[in-house]
């Protein structure tokens, strides 16, 4: 027979209503949050008023929530569970390139360009030059590997937020890393920018006292069968919000110096236009286990 509801046996007397769950790990999961939602809320102590603000908040979340736009990922990511979730997923301990989170503008089927090919096609920013090695944590090169990259253009949007300004598939692109492992390709130099502000997630931000900038970054998924898919960014490593990113998603490995040239010579070998940048980023796979 099941207990009445109590104050004190509350999260026990509600966890006692999982026993016919046949799912061990459903139950597993269920019970955990029962327990520790339950103890957030003896804490909280909320008046009536202020569950029904936080219901109307998740509700907001909820029909925020679109086929371009995800503010149920943006909630996660600023509350730093993105972030979390990686890395207890992405363990690199033995030497292999850290992981950061995805984000919500990742889309599948970029085009597939040669090496050293421009992913900019909207010509603006600074012309900037990336490259770098695909090789396994002992450094033997890993060739026709694929290198997924994404950013936003100089105004600090992806294309996908602005689908009747950007030309489709603006900084977006694929590449096939050559017999030694290496990769190229040419973009602009990433800007910080905010996360989406105009939902209930940048409201909650607001009054939690935070602002919504990310440091500048450019995406990356680098895949080889047999190999872990590595979802990672690089960072401008002086960038002004290096410590301070909205999504928790920088760390020490992943920061990298785009240098400025001003350099004409340089800049025609390498197919841009001077002033440019230059940015070098080696990448350590590990073996599917
Ligand atoms: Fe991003």
């Amino acid at each position: 027979m099941n207990r009445l509801f109590t104050e004190a046996g509350s999260a026990d007397i509600v966890v006692e209503r999982l026993a016919e769950c046949g799912d061990p790990r459903f139950r597993e999961v269920m019970e955990s949050a029962i327990r520790h939602l339950h103890a957030f809320v003896k804490d909280v102590q909320p008046t009536v008023e202020e569950w029904a603000r936080a219901i109307e908040f998740l509700t907001a979340t909820g029909q925020m929530c679109d086929d371009r736009r995800q503010e149920w990922v943006l909630a996660s990511d600023v509350l730093g569970v993105s972030m979390l979730v990686e890395t207890l997923n992405n363990r690199a301990e033995d030497g292999s390139t850290e992981a950061t989170v995805l984000g919500p503008f990742h889309v599948d089927g970029a085009p597939q360009l040669e090496f050293g090919s421009n992913i900019c096609r909207d010509a603006k920013g600074m012309p900037c030059h990336v490259s770098g090695r695909v090789t396994d944590v002992d450094g033997v090169p890993l060739p026709g590997a694929s290198v997924d990259i994404w950013q936003t253009n100089a105004d600090g949007y992806y294309d996908v937020q602005q689908p009747e300004v950007q030309p489709e598939m603006n900084l977006r692109g694929r590449f096939l890393t050559d017999p030694d492992g290496r990769y190229a390709f040419r973009t602009i130099k990433p800007v910080s920018y905010p996360v989406p502000t105009d939902g209930p997630v940048g409201d909650i931000l607001s009054r939690m006292g935070r602002h919504a900038w990310r440091p500048a970054h450019i995406h990356f998924i680098v895949s080889k069968p047999g190999y872990r898919r590595l979802v990672t960014h690089i960072f401008a490593h002086n960038d002004p919000y290096i410590d301070s990113d909205a999504v928790f998603g920088v760390k020490d490995s992943l920061l990298v110096e785009f240098r400025e040239h001003d350099d004409d010579a340089r800049a025609h070998d390498l197919g841009v236009a001077s002033p440019f940048c230059t940015a070098e980023f080696d990448i350590r796979l590990t073996r599917q286990p």
